[in-house]
């Protein structure tokens, strides 16, 4: 009895050890615990053995039992992970391999330089706000504190679209990103802390001036905000953009007509020999202009200036994407031509980020 015991045993691990598969290895276990299976058939017989006997046999059935069942959770388990192991190395992926064939598309600068400056402000806790390419009268000029015959009207040679009847409101294509800070403003209540990166239009065409151009603005107004957050916020925003923390930066007194006081700020710059190199040298180069917001500004939009102060400010996305990457002619960037963009164009892979490095 034990040695047929002990034979069936050794029997059932020599299959549990062979079963190569899981679906092997539960015909093995059906085959000994199933209904029919031999272990179960052997359980069955106590029945049949004269009282004395059942006691003993009994245990040693279930010993069996257990031990075999044991073994094929011990089997199984084996089999799973070597599946597993299997699927992890057929399926591997080298995920520092570059991506095939290699993407020959490019990211025009432009489009770059606007993911860095929304990084870097992102990081400062702006967020981003759009308005509309046509803007009205109000929004592009009165809103801001230009009334209809200021001078600043004609120096921002503005693109007028034709209106239905001589009542209607001018619609203009916008000449700044300013009326974001209206439409930003109207929206909802304060704090505001966005920035606005467009399309903007102005009749103009030479090698610096493009009738279609692109700037950001940015808008700060909570109860407190001051003229030394207006320079600390974009002291710390030239040194990330320019990526050198030894640029000099300097705030020039300045006319805007949405602003009060205004600053058009400059940085340090070199142009000895021709060339113009950034950060170094006693020249200025004026990149950007700001000011805190306009009483009047405010008070276009139903705020109340004792109550609600800040900044706002607007730069030239082009011009900073000429200064930064070296490009020597506004026009080319609007020229459609693919070996330029094969040049000065950026991969898709590299998106801009603080931390990960804006341009490396
Ligand atoms: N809108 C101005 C321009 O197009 C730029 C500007 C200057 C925007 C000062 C501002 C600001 O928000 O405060 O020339």
């Amino acid at each position: 009895m034990d040695q047929d015991l002990a034979a069936l045993e050794a029997a059932l691990a020599q299959d549990i050890a062979n079963a190569a598969d899981p679906a092997a290895l539960d015909g093995v276990r059906v085959a000994a615990l199933g209904k029919k299976g031999r272990v179960t058939e052997l359980v069955k017989s106590l029945g049949t053995l004269p009282p004395e006997e059942r006691r003993e046999a009994g245990a040693a059935f279930n010993a069996l039992k257990e031990r075999v069942t044991e073994a094929l959770a011990a089997r199984r388990s084996a089999l799973e992970a070597a599946a597993l192991d299997a699927r992890l190395a057929a399926e591997r992926i080298d995920v520092t391999l570059p991506a095939r064939p290699e993407p020959s598309g490019r990211i025009h600068p432009v489009s770059q330089v606007t993911e860095e400056i929304v990084a870097i402000f992102s990081d400062m806790g702006f967020s981003v706000a759009e308005g509309p390419d046509v803007e009205d009268d109000f929004h592009n000029f009165g809103a801001l504190n230009i009334p209809p015959e200021h001078p600043a009207r004609q120096m921002l040679d503005t693109f007028y679209l034709a209106t239905a009847g001589k009542d209607a409101q001018p619609l203009v294509l916008r000449t700044h990103t300013s009326p974001v800070q209206i439409r930003t403003m109207q929206a909802g209540p304060p704090p505001y802390r966005i920035i606005a990166p467009g399309r903007t239009y102005r009749c103009d065409y030479d090698a610096t001036h493009a009738p279609m151009f692109h700037q950001v603005e940015g808008l700060v107004i909570d109860r407190h905000t001051h003229m030394g957050h207006l320079k600390g916020c974009l002291i710390d925003f030239i040194h990330a953009f320019f990526e050198r923390e030894d640029i000099k930066v300097r705030f020039r007194p300045s006319f805007f007509p949405f602003t009060e006081p205004s600053a058009e700020v400059d940085i340090g710059c070199d142009r000895s020999g021709g060339e113009l190199r950034i950060g170094e040298g006693d020249d200025w180069l004026e990149i950007l202009g700001s000011g805190m917001v306009h009483p009047n500004v405010l008070r276009a939009v139903g705020l109340d200036p004792e109550e609600w102060q800040g900044f706002a400010f607007g730069m030239g996305i082009d011009r900073v994407t000429m200064l930064k990457y070296g490009i020597p002619d506004l026009r080319t960037f609007f020229d459609a031509d693919l070996r330029w963009l094969q040049h000065y164009g950026f991969p898709a892979q590299d998106v801009p980020s603080t931390a990960g490095g804006l341009s490396r």
